[in-house]
Parts: C-alpha cells; sequence; structure tokens
C-alpha cells in the first residue's frame, strides 16, 4: 500500500491492504475468484467449477454485485464512510446539479442513497441493483419514493423503452462490470437526446499507485476492507480508457472532476481531508446524449 493511501484508508476503507490479481498477484483464492467471475461462460455463473489441474474448488460469482455480507457491509460504510459520504456524492450530486421533475435512472443503486437525494430534489427514480441484500437495503431507505429492481447490468436492459429518462446517475459502478460496451449503449438508448449521464469511478492514478504495475494496466484488483473479511473486485483502468469507452458509443463529454472531499471532512478527520486534496481518489464526469 503506498504512503497515500495507508494515510487515509484506515479511517474507513482499507486495512489489510491491495492485492493485485493477476500472474504473480494475490492469494489463489482470490485469484480465483476475480479471474474466474470475468471468464467463465454465463451458464456457470453461481456454480461451483472444478478446475482438474489445481484440485481447487472454485465458487464462480454471477456478477460482481455486493452480494451476502458484502451487501449490508457496504450499506453500513455507505452512510459515512470517506469515499461515499465525503468524496463521491457531493462531488456527483453537485455535477448533477437541478433535477426537478425530471426521470433519473440511478444505475447500480446500492442502498440507495443517490436515489434518496435525488427524490428529495424532487426527481422520480428508478433504482436497478445486481445485489439482493442491496435491493433490500435500497426499498427500506426508499419505502414507496423510488423504484428499485434487481438487475444484472452486464446484461441489456430490456425492461427500458427507449429515451425513457431525463438523466441516468452511475455511482461507482462500472469497473465492476464486465461487458462495459453493451452496458454504455443501453445507458445512451435509454436517455432521451439531450439527456444527462453523471458517472464515477475510481481514479486511475489512485490505482496506479495503489496497486503498482503498469499504470495502462487493465487488470481485477482486489481491494480487501480494513476489518479483512470484506473486499471489493473491480477493474483498472487508464483514462483514455474510461473517456474512451463513453466517447466511443456516441456520449459527449460536458465536464471532468477530480473528485476532492467536501469541508464536512475536516471535523472528522483533518488528515484524511489534507490527504484527498493531495491525492486523487475518485473521478467524475458529466455527459449528455446528443
Ligand atoms: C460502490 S457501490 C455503489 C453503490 C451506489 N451507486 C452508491 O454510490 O452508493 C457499487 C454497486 O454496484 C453494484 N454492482 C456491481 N456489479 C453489478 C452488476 N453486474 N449488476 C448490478 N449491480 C452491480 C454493487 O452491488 C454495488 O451496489
Amino acid at each position: 500500500m503506498t504512503d497515500a493511501a495507508a494515510t487515509y484508508l484506515p479511517h474507513d476503507l482499507a486495512g489489510s491492504g491491495a492485492v493485485r490479481v493477476g500472474p504473480g498477484g494475490g492469494p489463489a483464492h482470490l485469484l480465483n475468484q476475480v479471474k474466474h467471475a470475468h471468464r467463465v461462460p454465463p451458464f456457470l455463473a453461481g456454480r461451483v467449477v472444478f478446475r482438474p489441474l489445481s484440485g481447487t474448488l472454485v465458487v464462480v460469482a454471477s456478477n460482481l454485485a455486493y452480494h451476502g455480507s458484502d451487501g449490508d457491509y457496504f450499506a453500513e460504510h455507505a452512510d459515512t464512510g470517506t469515499w461515499n459520504r465525503h468524496v463521491d456524492r457531493p462531488t456527483l450530486l453537485a455535477l448533477i446539479g437541478d433535477v426537478y421533475g425530471q426521470r433519473v435512472l440511478d444505475a447500480g443503486c446500492g442502498a440507495g442513497h443517490y436515489a434518496a437525494a435525488l427524490v428529495q430534489c424532487g426527481a422520480s427514480v428508478l433504482g436497478l441493483e445486481g445485489s439482493s441484500v442491496l435491493v433490500t437495503h435500497a426499498r427500506a431507505r426508499l419505502g414507496d419514493r423510488a423504484d428499485v429492481i434487481q438487475h444484472d447490468l452486464d446484461t441489456p436492459l430490456d425492461q427500458l423503452d427507449d429515451a425513457s429518462f431525463d438523466g441516468v446517475v452511475c455511482a461507482l459502478v462500472l469497473h465492476h462490470l464486465r461487458d462495459r460496451p453493451q452496458f454504455l449503449r443501453e445507458l445512451f438508448r435509454v436517455l432521451r437526446p439531450g439527456g444527462w449521464l453523471a458517472l464515477s469511478t475510481t481514479h486511475p492514478t489512485f490505482d496506479w499507485t495503489h496497486f503498482g504495475d503498469s499504470y495502462f494496466s487493465q487488470e481485477w484488483v482486489e481491494l480487501v476492507m480494513r476489518d479483512g473479511k470484506h473486499s471489493i473486485r473491480y477493474q483498472r483502468m487508464s483514462l483514455e480508457t474510461i473517456v474512451g469507452e463513453l466517447l466511443s458509443v456516441g456520449f459527449v463529454l460536458d465536464r471532468v472532476v477530480e473528485s476532492r472531499p467536501d469541508e464536512s471532512l475536516r471535523e472528522r478527520s483533518q488528515e484524511a481531508y489534507d490527504d484527498l486534496h493531495r491525492h486523487p481518489s475518485l473521478l467524475a464526469l458529466r455527459l449528455h446524449r446528443p
């Protein structure tokens, strides 16, 4: 772990460090889970797979949504965690701006924090989420103020009509998906012409300094949480890849923000505040469908 990460991650996010998953990467069980999670054919997803060469039994996740206790952990963490509460949400909500009267899709809504904020500002919101645990948390948070549907975002959004949304928020989800081009084409399709997309992901420089190797690496990585029991798996990407994939489906880029914490983090930790103002952690983009 870099000094930068070590300085603030212990406050809420990661403790036992990062695991780079790939040749020469992390522990075998992580290597198995992550490599297989994005390589197996769909009919094997969610099943136990026997690997004759190693003799290891591997459970393949059906997608990289936060299932089981990972979901409960994230739901609790998202309330007050540094990245979610103090960096990502204030930045992306400011980029979204006024949503009064708008129909908004929250793609990968987690425990419903964005949906709740948008509904409060007068939007009508549909949340899609791959984890049944987080769907339950989101429904508990939102009640009848917004609809939440369980859906794997690596599959088409067939239930949604063309041009049926004014805006889409997709916060900290893109890097978990295995078929980003299809997902982005679907977001483009369901947005009306002129509609906005507000999207956040990990900052490539954070991934580079935290996991090492080449800046241009596209490997799947595992970030182990402070408690050592939970982790998030995602694909690191360069800036060129993130922006290039968005532009190639037809989106127009309006704004790029290298997210920094809001003032309220000072009350919790001046050290984390200062560190996150020096070292990038997350990236936020606003685009639109022309
Ligand atoms: C870091 S959380 C962000 C949640 C929410 N957008 C927020 O900012 O509070 C990432 C979310 O992506 C969801 N996710 C990951 N892969 C997914 C998939 N294939 N389909 C649907 N949701 C997925 C996870 O379950 C989790 O809720």
